[in-house]
């Protein structure tokens, strides 16, 4: 498997840590642990108790109670802890993926969407917004990319780099059309 580099990755790697005036990122303004902490009585004196030993490979079993918690339909059992986005999407990708399937990422994304999905030897389709079109989402556009062998559909929503949200309708219409063919729909939030 040859997964090829994530061009924004390489590109903060030269320049995040060194540019006197960081204009891009998500976290320009970051909570503290401490901050997090405060937010439960006894949640410092809890971390500091834990000991550093494995885990459950799945995610600690509070960690995945408390996840689906959040979901109407997912038992805790559903749920896998990741240590970061990335890895979640490798998983799926390759959990989900063959060689010679066909795939569909909405675009543009974080490279690794593409890079990843391309990773698993499936034929990898856009589903491309357009700033001309003030990144309107082109349902007819989704539908003609399917083909017979379309596994997966990946989705971002809300979407890096516009920040814009699926609208509810839009969302509704690209899960009928993942139902009707029988394909995962891969949503990144
Ligand atoms: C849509 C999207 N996917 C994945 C990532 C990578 O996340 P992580 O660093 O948690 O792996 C990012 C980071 O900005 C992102 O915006």
């Amino acid at each position: 498997m040859r997964i090829a580099s994530f061009r924004i990755e390489k590109y903060f790697a030269l320049h995040e840590f060194t540019a006197p005036h960081l204009l891009s990122s998500s976290d320009a303004e970051c909570v503290s642990i401490a901050d997090i902490l405060a937010l439960e009585p006894d949640a410092a004196d809890r971390l500091f108790s834990q000991q550093l030993r494995y885990t459950q490979s799945e995610g600690g079993p509070e960690l995945r109670a408390a996840a689906s918690a959040i979901y109407k339909i997912a038992a805790s059992q559903d749920i896998v802890v990741v240590s970061a986005a990335e890895e979640g999407i490798f998983a799926a990708y390759h959990a989900l993926l063959q060689p010679g399937d066909h795939v569909v990422v909405e675009t543009p994304c974080y490279e690794s969407a593409l890079q990843l999905a391309r990773s698993t030897g499936a034929n990898v389709a856009e589903w491309r917004r357009s700033a001309d079109t003030n990144w309107a989402h082109d349902l007819a556009a989704l539908e003609r990319a399917f083909q017979p062998n379309t596994r997966l559909i990946y989705i971002n929503t809300p979407h890096n780099s516009t920040g814009l949200m699926m609208p509810c309708e839009v969302l509704d219409r690209v899960i009928e059309l993942c139902a009707a063919r029988n394909a995962w729909l891969a949503e990144e939030p």
